[in-house]
Parts: structure tokens; sequence; C-alpha cells
């Protein structure tokens, strides 16, 4: 642009977008002079909260919502109906843990406990495994109503991924996949499997292994293939697996059922890692990393986090058997538990979690942490699970975030991927699709790629083959820009720190927090919104940014992809529809790109394998820190 915009042109630009272009903001922008204008703005956003922001001026559902967010999900609690049958893809299952004659116990940490180390699976010694395969006998020899037997333990994995528990005091189906509660869960779920299994074995040092599928070392073992005593060792092995998948051949962390053939190790090598770079370094916000807030009553609770979509979904389907009908035992959720390399695939989700917290939050600048989300609602959230004792413990998610707490730790790692930013740009040799500056006009090549819009068009469109489209920058630069011509001028007024506005105003998952500062970045987010599918249908789509050519075949270690979408089978819905946005953190992709001053950018859906059917209602930029 060349000049500096003054304050007052871009208040007036940027702010009525923030406030939903409605009357009163108007007003605001033109009606009065600009220190008003700021005062009232301030007053608007501090008074009403994030959240009401973000929705725009109080509306009749704004006191509905605000009750249903009083209170955390709570499971803790046991109803007379607190668990009834699953309903899953292969129609309802009973999966109901035995009932308790005792009463809920409230965990709490055990400090006695000597700390354990989770090991990678293919680095583990002979000693450890003859005791790991000890205690999974000791396990599997239990009465089938002991709920510490490894069927009941399969069982809670049911219940709870398939909407066997209702919450207390409702008739909600509760479910902790594609929400806030995937990573905290399934924590949970481990711990509680782990200590069932080292006081059989009665041995307090013993930890699960993780099954290092990110790690794409040639080195022998591999790390990145089914590991031995998983194939070898009959208490660890499971009918239900796809033999194409048995070594030597390794995993595929973007795996669809039904894609075309095996590309060669090393290029598989080198898509897992950017794909891993792309679903984990560049999910640099809570919402983006954890998935949506969920409350009791939220009619539409499925958001996932970009982890939850791949590689976990993609390596549970990646397992499970193509000659069954629903990609059991680890391609879908109310039999994955059943084959006993689901622990060290969670125990490595798990792992990514403690990794994903020491990668910065930003991309410049000095280091930030990544954030938690603070809502009381996930923090107070409880679950039951039984201990090794067989005791009902009730746990909530905020005594799971660290696991030094919780005892244990893993073994560290050298994780390739963090640093295995793809440089390579698929359409190097095509002409620019967007201008590159908002001065200068868009290229024929931009103008024949319509624009599909906001949801509020109420446009549906199917994605049944590759779908482009441009999508607007509402905001691009200019809150960069506001922030440091206004920077010094907020604080006269407030001591809300400027750089909150898109957060204030995207109803994204970035809480003001005490390590909030003026640095903060600000990640550009790609909403595919009003997302629809089938529940009980295998689902995927990859997108791209600026690289319409993109199709089945097109890799993802190049700059444009942008990242992907995994629907992995359940019944959780009604209707059997779900619902859901589909978010991705684009900033570093776009800057790679040379887009950051861009007004549109271009957006590829390309569908993969034999997905299911897919709707989808527009496009929208938001912005997060
Ligand atoms: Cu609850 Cu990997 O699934």
């Amino acid at each position: 642009m060349g000049r500096t915009p003054s304050s007052a042109r871009i208040l007036n630009n940027v702010l009525p977008r923030m406030v939903g272009e409605s009357l009163l903001s108007r007003l605001l922008v033109t009606k009065f002079y600009f220190p008003v204008q700021i005062l009232c703005f301030l007053l608007l956003s501090t008074a009403t909260g994030r959240r009401e922001a973000s929705l725009g001026l109080a509306t009749g559902s704004l006191q509905q919502e605000q009750q249903a967010w009083a209170r955390p999900i709570d499971n803790g609690t046991i109803d007379l109906e607190w668990c009834t049958q699953a309903e899953t893809p292969a129609g309802k299952v009973g999966c109901c843990p035995p009932r308790s004659t005792t009463s809920v116990v409230d965990f709490v940490h055990n400090t006695q406990l000597p700390s354990r180390l989770r090991q990678p699976v293919h680095l583990l010694s002979s000693d450890y495994i003859a005791k790991y395969i000890r205690a999974y006998e000791l396990m599997k020899a239990l009465p089938p109503d002991d709920p510490r037997n490894f069927d009941q333990q399969a069982n809670v994995h049911c219940a709870y991924c398939d909407g066997a528990f209702l919450y207390a005091n409702s008739t909600e189906r509760l479910h902790i996949h594609r929400n806030w509660f995937f990573f905290p869960w399934h924590r949970w779920f481990l711990y509680f499997h782990e200590r069932i299994l080292a006081s059989l074995i009665e041995d307090d040092t013993f930890a699960l292994p993780f099954w290092n599928w990110d790690n794409q070392s040639a080195s022998d073992p591999l790390p990145n293939v089914i590991p031995q005593m998983y194939l070898t060792n009959p208490v660890l092995f499971d009918d239900f697996r796809n033999p194409d998948h048995f070594p030597p051949r390794l995993a595929d962390l973007n795996f669809v059922p039904g894609d075309g053939a095996p590309i060669s190790d090393s290029k598989q090598r080198e898509e897992n890692n950017a794909l891993m770079y792309k679903q984990l370094v560049n999910a640099r916000t809570t919402r983006l990393f954890y998935g949506k807030e969920y409350h009791p009553g939220d009619s539409k609770p499925d958001g996932l986090g970009t982890i939850e979509s791949a590689p976990h979904n993609t390596v549970h389907k990646w397992t499970g058997s193509s000659g069954k009908p629903h990609f059991e035992d680890m391609g879908v959720f109310y039999s994955a538990a059943r084959d006993p390399i689901f622990y060290p695939h969670h125990a490595n989700l798990d792992r990514l979690w403690t990794v994903w917290k020491t990668l910065p939050r930003n991309r410049k600048g000095p280091f930030r942490p990544r954030r938690d989300y603070k809502d009381p609602d996930w923090l107070n959230a409880t679950f039951l699970f039984y201990d090794e004792k067989r005791r009902l413990v009730r746990v909530r998610v905020r005594d799971a975030l660290k696991t030094e707490q919780l005892g244990y730790r893993y073994q560290d790692i050298h994780n390739a991927w963090v640093t295995a930013r793809p440089s390579t740009v698929a359409g190097a040799n095509s002409k620019p699709l967007v201008s590159a500056s908002p001065d200068s006009p868009p290229t024929a090549a931009a103008d024949v790629i319509e624009e599909f819009g906001e949801a509020v068009s109420g446009k549906i469109q199917k994605l049944e083959s590759v779908f482009s489209t441009k999508v607007k920058r509402p905001l691009k630069n200019k809150l960069t820009r506001l922030n440091k011509a206004l920077g010094p001028l907020f604080r006269m007024f407030s001591y809300v720190p400027l750089n909150n506005l898109p957060t204030l105003f995207s109803g994204g998952g970035g809480d003001k927090s005490d390590d909030d500062d003026d640095d903060d970045e600000v990640e550009e987010i790609l909403v595919i919104q009003g997302v629809e599918l089938d529940y009980n249908k295998a689902t995927k789509f990859d997108v791209y940014i600026n690289y319409p050519n993109a199709n089945e075949n097109t890799p993802v270690n190049v700059v444009e992809f942008a990242g992907t979408f995994v629907n992995v089978p359940n019944s959780a819905g009604k209707g059997h529809i779900m619902e859901t946005e589909v978010r991705l953190g684009i900033s570093d992709t776009l800057e790679q790109l040379g887009l950051e001053d861009a007004d549109y950018i271009v957006v590829t859906l390309v569908p993969r394998g034999s997905s299911g059917p897919v709707t989808f209602k527009g496009f929208k930029i938001k912005y997060e820190t």
C-alpha cells in the first residue's frame, strides 16, 4: 500500500464488519467522533463478553445459551438411566459397564506411585515386552463381568464413543469425539487402563508403550509399521485388521479406504511428515487443536480438532479390516478398543498432545506457549472410570492436563515433522490465482473461479468432485495494521489489549489469559461452513489453497495443502446427519504463497477415496489468537 492509512479510516472499515454490520455499529462508526467510537465499542465488547459479541448484538436465543453454559457436562453422577445401548453403524450394541455396588469416589492424584516412562513400542526390550504380554494375558483372563476385563475395557470406549451415556439429569447422549473432550477423555481412559495392567502384574512402574507412527525414520526396527508384537503374539493379535497393511508397509497418515495404489516408501515418509506439520504445527490455536467447545444441550456438538481428523482418524481406518463392513475393529469406534493396538495408538496421540504444548503459538518473535481452554465447563466436566481396585472414580478434565501429575511422561523422541514445513509449490509454474496486491486487478485465472460465499446465502453445494471457489478475506491484514496504528491510542482508554479484538469477535477458542500480551499473533482460519455428512459413512476431503488443479493424486507435501477433514463412521447424531464446520489455520500457508495481502484466495476441496456424501453451505475467514 505504501502509505499508512489513518486510524479513523481503518476503524471505519473494520469496526462495522466486526460487530456484524448491524445498524447500531454503523451509527457508532459514522455518527460519532472518533474517541467516542472507541469508548462505545469497548463498552459494547467488554460489557457483553466475548461470546456474545461474536453473536452480534443480543438475540432471543442468547439467554438460553447463557444458561446452557452455566454448568459443565456431568458424567460423574450416576442417574438411574446412566447408560443405554450404544447406537453404532452396526446397529445397537450393549456396551455399558457393570453397575457399581459401591459409591463413586472422586479422583485424587496418587503421589505415592513411582513415576512411569512411556516408551515407543519399537524400542521396547524383550523383558518389557514379556511383562506387557503377561499383563494383557491376566486382563483377558479376568471374569467377563469384571470391569477390568479386556472386553469391558473395550466397552468403555464403545459406550463413551457411541453415545451410550446420558449426561446427568439429561436425556442427551454424551460424546467424547469431535469436540474439546477428545484429548482429555482419552488420556483418562489410558490412565486407568495402564493402572489396571500395572496392578495385575503388581508392578507400579508399568507404563503403556506408544506406537510411534509419526516417526518416519528408516531405522531398524521401523517405527511406522504395525509393531511385530501385535502380529506375532496371540494376546496382542487381532483378526480384524487389514493384512495389506502389515509390515513392511508404512502407515499412511492421510489414508482413506478406496484410495489409489500405494506410493513409494520415501514419498510416504515425506507426505507423512508434511501431514503432521500441517495438522499439528499449524494448529496454533486452542480451538484448532482441541476441537469445538461442547456444553450441555449443544445441538451441534461436532467440530473436530485437526489432529483428531488426521492422523487420528486416518490411522484408525488404515489399521481396520477392509473386509469388514465398517472397517472393524480399529476403523469404527464401537469396536476400535477391541484391538490391543488401540492403546499404543492412543498413547501416541496423548504424547503428541504433550509435544503440541512445547511448540510456539506464534510464528514469529519470542516463544509464546500454546493454550488450553480456560472455560470452567471444560475444566470441570466429569467422567466415570473403573480403577484398578474396581472402584468407580469420578474424574475432571482439569486433573488430566499435566502428565507429570498423573505420574507418567514420554520418552523423548526426535519429532522430525516439527520442521518438515513443505517448500514445494505445486502450482509454481501456473499464473498466480489472485492478485498479490489489492491494488492490482485479479488475473484471468481467478476470474473464472466463482465465489461461493458465506453460509448466510443459504446455497447448498454437493461435494461430488473437486470443487474450487474464491473466498474473500474480510479483514486481511487490516487487523495487524489497525494494531500498529491504534495500539497506544486504544490503551489510553482500556486495559484490554487491542490484540484481543480478533478473539472477541471470532467466537474462537482463544481465551484472554495472563499470558496474553501485545505481541499475540492472530491466526487466520479458513472455515468451511455448514458441512453436512452421514455419521455412518467414512468421509474425507483434503483442502488446498490456490491450487484448483489439485486432485486425488496431489501429494500433501506441497505448500498449497492446508489440511484435511476425516470422519470415522459412528451413529451419534439424530437423523444420522452431522452438521459441522471444518476449520484450518492458514496463516503460514498464505505467507508461503505470498498471499498475505490478497483480497481473495482460491480454496479447493478434493473428496478422497470412496467417501460418503458431503454438502456444505459456505466459506468464511475468521481470526483467532
Ligand atoms: Cu475414541 Cu481413537 O478413538
